[in-house]
């Protein structure tokens, strides 16, 4: 069987997670800037959507955000194998299928967290899209679902899978429940075991296993990348996008800037998308928390959203909303 290939250590050490509605070209672009060593993920985009979609819109991608991974949803393993080798193609780096999303929609259409029931299917989707690309096939999952704790069903998964020819795997390390909680409950209601992720490490160093699930601050994530091979950071990334920055220093010795000086690199990519006629709102809404915590940080999240849809809005917005931070005020005194 086919095996694809490792990820480099150090590109696993810190990544931000795919999310829906969020993790889109502006905001990785400005993860990347933030954090020039973290890997970043893609929105979880259909196979079929891929292939039949408008990929222009659907697989945008700057040069700026290598290594970034497209992850897929799915379980037809020929159309993930079209669509893997469509990403490639586009520049993706890697390509990660998603057996963690519990949305309705998606267990109806059989993908997502509800694979984790049918490793075979798994095995059979990993195994064509390895033989299709030769970039890394990747696999996000959850520990199992609904009330399923038994950890021999889970490592029976995770090999099943590897054997395919899957070296990596990113663990949401809780269960996912597909009857009664909605997405958003089932990232935080079912209790986080993050043993189970290092156990998995111990008894599989072979495999690359990077945790993920309710990481918050820069310490838990250092915590976690001296058990297994990386830390994934969702929400706490979106949110408070500057841990990205410390976390970067920390673990790659990225000399830290300061907030103002990061919104400003931003520049470039902002001027070049107003001139291709993107709205500044599709980008400032991922700028919104990057003063989380600090003197002004409410004001300049107000000014943004307050000015960033308006027809007609630019740079000029995001230096009025940076001139209220304390920052800024610093800077002047
Ligand atoms: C708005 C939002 C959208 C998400 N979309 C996806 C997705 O497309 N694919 C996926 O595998 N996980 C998705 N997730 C789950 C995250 O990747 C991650 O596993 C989860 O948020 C737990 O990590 P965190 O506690 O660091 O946020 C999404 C999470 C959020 C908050």
């Amino acid at each position: 069987m086919r095996a694809s290939p490792a990820i480099p250590a150090a590109a696993l050490k810190l990544s931000v997670a795919p999310m829906m509605d969020w993790t889109d070209t502006h905001c990785r672009v400005f993860h990347r800037l933030l954090a020039p060593n973290a890997r970043l993920y893609s929105e979880m985009v259909h196979a079929n959507a891929v292939i039949h979609g408008d990929r222009d819109r659907l697989l945008a991608m700057d040069s700026c955000e290598h290594p970034v991974a497209l992850q897929l949803g799915g379980s037809e393993p020929a159309l993930l194998a079209q669509a893997a080798r469509i990403g490639v193609a586009h520049g993706f780096d890697e390509i990660n299928l998603n057996c963690g999303c519990p949305s309705d929609r998606v267990q109806a259409g059989r993908f997502g967290a509800c694979l984790m029931r049918e490793p075979g299917l798994v095995a059979e989707s990993v195994a064509a899209m390895v033989g299709a690309v030769d970039a890394p096939v990747t696999v996000k999952c959850r520990l199992g679902v609904d009330d399923d704790h038994d950890w021999r069903r889970f490592l029976a998964f995770i090999d099943t899978v590897a054997d395919a020819g899957c070296r990596s795997f990113v663990i949401h390390a809780r269960n996912a429940w597909l009857k009664g909680l909605s997405p958003k409950e089932n990232r935080e209601v079912p209790p986080l075991r993050y043993d189970w992720a290092y156990r998995l490490k111990q008894e599989r160093p072979e495999l690359q296993v990077v945790v993920n699930g309710g990481i918050a601050d820069h310490d838990e994530a250092l915590a976690h990348v001296s058990q297994v091979d990386g830390a994934m950071l969702g929400r706490a990334a979106y949110h408070d996008p500057y841990l990205l920055h410390r976390l970067d220093a920390t673990l790659f010795g990225t000399p830290l800037r300061t907030r103002g000086e990061l919104l400003r690199a931003l520049r470039p990519h902002v001027d070049a998308q107003l001139a291709r006629g993107v709205a500044l709102k599709h980008i400032a809404r991922h700028l919104l928390g990057l003063f989380h915590g600090q003197p002004g940080g409410r004001a300049f999240r107000q000014v943004l959203s307050e000015g960033a849809h308006k027809p007609g809005a630019d740079w000029q917005l995001l230096d009025a909303a940076l001139a209220v931070t304390g920052e800024a005020r610093r800077i002047a005194a």
